[in-house]
């Protein structure tokens, strides 16, 4: 079975032809990371752009990367949502387009289920599962019983992590996206400066707006009083506490759920090396549990992943129609 995934949720536009659930016969990522850098962060309008001039050529780069044609393509699949609304009406109308003209299912896939699912090309995941998804514009961690329901234990309550990374990084000048720049800095550094521990009230909720403010202000009370600081440690110590946050939650989850066979994670902020670090920590306090932190490739935004998620709802008998469209805040149950 060849299934086209097609996502264009936020600022990639990606294509992959995937045979049978596993294998990646192409894979293609048009990255709008240079454009958007000149502002600081994704701007929508500008994204969505790019995506109209980048689909064609992406669809056209997998198919022939992949030696294949829409003939022996089975079914279409694509990002429904969650993401920026006018990001997601360009895949989706591609993806109806083909699915039309070459009498092809289509198929609505969700974007975090997609980077859950992103570990079966490394894995088999066994359930139950907790999936941990951190990026830009998400941070969640999700119980799933079986192979085709989510249970959101918890989510932030304001930013996602990877957002607070790239806000933190404007505001100590380091530019766009923060997230790898902030995790060498921490690198050097130590976590000496004592930041505001986030509050939620949720058991497994996450926050980061305060920890990104106490930052902000810290640098503002350094300046006030003409002293010095130590960027690399305050990087550290912003990190540290960012990491804190979603670990504490993570303990919380799988002491609550002994039954948990499996924890895999996804989102770009699975790139940085003290989570993975800590990940490996986890791995020798619950011996009974399978931990995987798949290869960057699979993390970040891909349409590999759309392609395994569109096996796995095609498999299970989701179909759209000619009526599908984007839904920016498409809730993953
Ligand atoms: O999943 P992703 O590629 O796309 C979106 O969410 O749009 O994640 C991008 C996010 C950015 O916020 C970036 O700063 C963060 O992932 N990121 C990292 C690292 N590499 C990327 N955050 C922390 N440490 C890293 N090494």
């Amino acid at each position: 079975m060849i299934i086209l995934g097609i996502e264009s949720s936020c600022d990639e536009t990606a294509v992959a032809l995937v045979k049978d659930k596993k294998e990646v016969l192409s894979s293609i990522v048009a990255s709008q990371i240079d454009v958007h850098k000149e502002f600081g962060g994704v701007v929508p309008e500008v994204a969505s752009r790019i995506h109209i001039e980048n689909i064609s050529y992406c669809i056209e780069a997998a198919l022939k990367e992949a030696g294949c044609t829409m003939e022996d393509v089975d079914a279409v699949a694509v990002t429904k949502g969650p993401g920026l609304i006018g990001c997601l009406h360009v895949g989706v109308q591609a993806a109806k387009t083909l699915a039309f003209a070459y009498h092809k299912p289509l198929i609505p896939v969700h974007h975090l289920a997609a980077h859950i699912y992103a570990n079966e090309l490394v894995v088999d995941m066994k359930y139950p599962l907790l999936a941990l998804v951190v990026s830009g514009g998400n941070t969640e961690l999700v119980y799933m019983k079986d192979e085709t329901s989510f249970e959101i234990l918890g989510e932030t309550q304001d930013d996602a992590i990877g957002e607070a990374y790239d806000k933190v990084a404007r505001v100590l000048g380091l530019g766009y996206p923060g997230g790898p720049k902030i995790d060498k800095m921490a690198k050097e550094g130590k976590p000496v400066y004592e930041l505001a521990k986030p509050k939620t009230q949720g058991r497994y909720d996450f926050s980061f707006s305060g920890l990104k403010s106490s930052v902000l202000q810290f640098t503002k009370r350094m300046e006030r009083q003409g002293k010095t600081y130590d960027l690399n440690d305050l990087a550290c110590s912003f990190q540290e506490c960012a990491l804190d946050e979603i670990f504490s939650r993570i303990h919380a989850a799988l002491d609550d759920h002994p039954e948990i066979r499996h924890f895999v994670v996804g989102g770009g902020v699975s790139a940085n090396s003290r989570l993975r670090e800590k990940i490996e920590e986890l791995k020798t306090e619950y011996p009974n549990i399978t931990f995987t932190v798949p290869p960057m490739y699979c993390c970040t935004d891909n349409a590999g992943m759309i392609g395994v998620a569109g096996t796995i709802a095609y498999v299970s008998g989701r179909r759209g129609d000619e009526t599908l469209t984007g839904d920016a805040s498409w809730p993953i149950q």
